[in-house]
Order: C-alpha cells, then structure tokens, then sequence
C-alpha cells in the first residue's frame, strides 16, 4: 500500500479544450476476465491503466492466463493481450487472489470461478474491499451449487469451492451491475438456463460482450406501469461450452470524464470537450440530470466501440438550477451521484438525491463522504437515509477534504478546488489512481498558464 499523497486545488482561471476521455474501467474489467476465460487468445486495446484494472490483470495471470502488456495508444491506456485458458480452465493459484479496491473484480471473478470444479480460490483484498457486503452474490452462488465461505457480515475475504451448479432465477432486491453480471457468469456454467430480475436497469456491458463472446444472453425488458417508472427486466444467459471474445477496443468513461466537465460547468468560462466517451444508455444518466439543472451540454454520438455508443460530450459554464434525481435514474447515474450534490452547490434551489442508499455500499460510504465533503468546504449539505440533499449557496469557499481512500471523492475534491474561492486540500488525494492515475495531469492541462 504507498502512502497518503495530498494535493492542492486552487482557481486559476476557466477550464478549457478538448481531451480523450481515459478508457472505461467497468468494460476494462470485463473484457479482461472475459478473455482469459475465453478459448484461443484475444487483444484488448485502449485497456484502462489504472491499480483497479491492473489489480484485474495480475489476478487472470495468477488463474493462468497469458497476459501480454504494452503501452496503449492513448494516454492512460494499455494495449493487452490475453491468452484464455478457456471457461472452466482456470488453474488453482498459488495463496488468495489480490482484488485490491475493485468491487467489480472479485464480484465478476466470484461468479466465474463457482463452477471451476474441483478447484478453490480465496479473493482478498484492501481495507475498502473489506467492508463491501458479498452476501449479495454469496448467497445467489451458494443456491446454485458452489461452496463459497465470507467473512463475517458477509464481506471479503471469499472462499470459493468450484462445484457444479445449477440454474436458478434470481430477483435482485437493489439494481446492481455486479451482482447480475456475476450471476450471468456462473451461469455460463450451470445446467439449465440461468435468470436474473433487476429492478432497474443498470448497466448492460457484461451482456454486450457475452453476446459479442458467443454466449446465448437474452433480455426482456417489462413495460413500467406509470411514465418515470423504473424499467424491470429479466436477464437469461445459457449454459456454454465456451467463450471467444473477438479483438476489441475499450470506449472512454463517462464516469470519469463526468469530473473534467464538472469543472467546465462551475468556472466561469469554462469549456472543456471529452472526445471518445462511451454513451451507452445505461451509464448516461448524468446527462439528463445535467439536462434537467439546465446545464450547457452538447451530446455528439459519432460511432460504436466494443459494442458500445461512443461520442463526445462538451460542457460549458452558465447558471444552473437544482434537480430532484429519483429511484428510477440511479443505477445510470451511481458513480455520479457525489459529483451532482457538489453541482448542487452552486445551482439555485435545493437538489435532492433519493433512492440511492446503495451509496453507502461504495468504496466508501459516499453519502457521508459527499455531505461531510461538502460541509467541509462551506456548502450546505444534509444526508437521508438513501441520498442526500444539498442546499446552493452560490458557491463554496474552500478548505480541506478527506478522501478517504476514495477515488471519486478525490477527483470530486480537485474540480471543488477550481471552483471553489480559496482553494481545496484534497487528503489522500493519491487514490485517485484507483480508477484515473492521469487525472490531475489531464485536468491541468485543461487550464491556463
Ligand atoms: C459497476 C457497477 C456499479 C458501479 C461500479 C462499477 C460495474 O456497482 O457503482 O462502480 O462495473 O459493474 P453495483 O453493481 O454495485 O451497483
């Protein structure tokens, strides 16, 4: 584990220009596992390099994996490539696997080694990984047949005892990419067709690159009863004898592009485009929210990337007004939700975020982390049990801001910074590397001087 890095954040004049939005971290992920539990090999290109994605490599190549690095095209991306050791392939590491601070890792990776019978695995890792509650993907596996042993309360470390499953349906309690994208995964090797019911749709890459891999993966999407109603639907994926993910290439992330445009939004004069940035409907939801707070944004869809919309997103500075977020449009806009109470700051009105307590489940409680984040620097923010509510003062003086090992929470201090009147102290701003090691490089590039 290095040391806490702090770092400074000040106003220096208005965000301006254009930049490729760093790869995107959920895809990353994916394509990763899904290649090395894939047959043949397969080349990754535009890979995010950051400690979670990395902490995903070093784990396929402990499980087996050929794993071939180079640097990307870009900058903050690698150019990987993967020989699989194909779907129930997977050789027994030697000691625990090291997920490091990647939920999505050992909850996909959970899913995928369930069925790799007769084999046991043990996924650990940081302090952050240790408080995330499992259960909700220990149970669902233990019902399909695997062996799988938490810490108590349910949290990491995992012991996994490959079995032979079984197809089951699951009704998700809470919308949770994870959680279905794992249950998806052990279902690749089940008997009989796996189901997954979420409440709402969250984000859809797994199924995308399943498809793209050859699995047989279907949707059914129900028609809500009211207008504004969460959309439910029903995942099934068949069993497979294997999987083959083609060549691909990673599109830019919204969530982490969302922090550059922030910035453009709040100093005046500001104007930054993000160019590449995957726009799957499913990741999207900052943008109508920003819609709603009558930000100027500009949406230009100009091609595809892995299966997935890509585009660019232009943000310029101009007076906003609150926004309600509700139930329905969280899973689309989770990552993004902090960064919405620091915008709520400076919009006219309160702006109110409900229907997300899963923001206590994050790499850090973030509802706390927001409100105590915000407060800190002379906002008005007020937690609820499933958001937060942030009353707009027309601006925020400065001061300091613990990330608390939290990446987004970092970042989020760094645009408070530029926006803010004296400055912000970001503590433990060094874990911005989780999802983004070139953000501050990449925001500073954006200012003058
Ligand atoms: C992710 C899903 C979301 C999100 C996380 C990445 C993914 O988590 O918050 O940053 O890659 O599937 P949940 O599935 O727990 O909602």
């Amino acid at each position: 584990m290095r040391g806490r890095v702090d770092a400074h954040f000040a106003a220096v004049g208005p965000p301006a220009g254009r930049l490729e939005a760093p790869p995107d971290k959920s895809i990353s992920h994916r394509a990763a596992l899904l290649g090395a539990f894939g047959d043949g090999s397969t080349r990754v290109s535009g890979y995010l390099d950051s400690a979670d994605t990395r902490s995903t490599l070093s784990a396929i190549e402990a499980l087996g994996a050929a794993v071939e690095v180079r640097p990307g095209d870009r900058g903050g991306a690698l150019d990987v490539g993967i020989g699989g050791f194909g779907i129930a392939g997977a050789a027994e590491p030697v000691g625990a696997i090291d997920v490091g601070n990647a939920g999505t890792l050992i909850r996909l990776l959970a899913g995928l080694l369930a069925g790799q019978e007769g084999r046991g695995f043990r996924l650990d890792g940081d302090g952050s990984i240790r408080m995330r509650p499992m259960a909700r993907i220990a149970e669902p596996l233990r019902e399909m047949g695997a062996a799988v042993e938490t810490a108590p309360g349910g949290r990491p470390p995992l012991a996994i005892d490959g079995g032979r499953l079984h197809a089951i349906h699951h009704e998700m309690p809470v919308a949770s990419a994870q959680v279905k994208s794992c249950l998806l995964l052990a279902g690749l090797l089940a008997e009989g067709r796996t189901t997954v019911r979420e409440p709402a749709a969250s984000r859809d890459h797994s199924e995308r690159m399943l498809r793209a891999a050859g699995a047989a993966v279907r949707v059914e999407r129900e028609r809500p009863s009211l207008p504004g109603d969460p959309v439910r639907s029903t995942i099934a994926v068949e069993p497979a004898e294997g999987i083959a993910l083609p060549p691909m290439r990673v599109p830019g992330d919204l969530s982490s592009a969302a922090f550059h445009l922030a910035a453009a939004l709040l100093v005046p004069g500001g104007d930054v485009t993000v160019a590449g940035v995957g726009l799957n409907p499913t990741r999207i939801g900052l943008l109508g929210v920003l819609n709603r707070m009558g930000a100027d944004i500009e949406v230009v869809e100009e091609g595809r990337e892995g299966g997935e919309p890509v585009g660019s997103v232009r943000a310029r500075h101009g007076g906003l007004a609150a926004a309600r977020v509700v139930a329905a449009e969280v899973p689309a806009t989770i990552d993004e939700l902090p960064l919405v109470g620091l915008l709520g700051c400076f919009a006219e009105g309160t702006t109110h975020v409900g229907g997300a307590a899963e923001l206590r489940h994050k790499e850090s409680d973030r509802i706390a982390g927001a409100v105590d984040a915000i407060n800190a620097i002379g906002g008005d923010a007020e937690p609820l049990e499933d958001g937060f509510a942030v009353r707009g003062t027309g601006g925020i003086r400065g001061g300091e801001i613990d990330a608390r090992g939290d990446h987004r929470l970092a970042m989020l201090g760094a645009v408070a910074g530029l926006a803010s009147r004296e400055g912000v102290t970001v503590r433990d701003f060094g874990c911005a590397r989780v999802s983004y090691p070139g953000f501050e490089g990449d925001l500073r590039s954006l200012l003058p001087g």
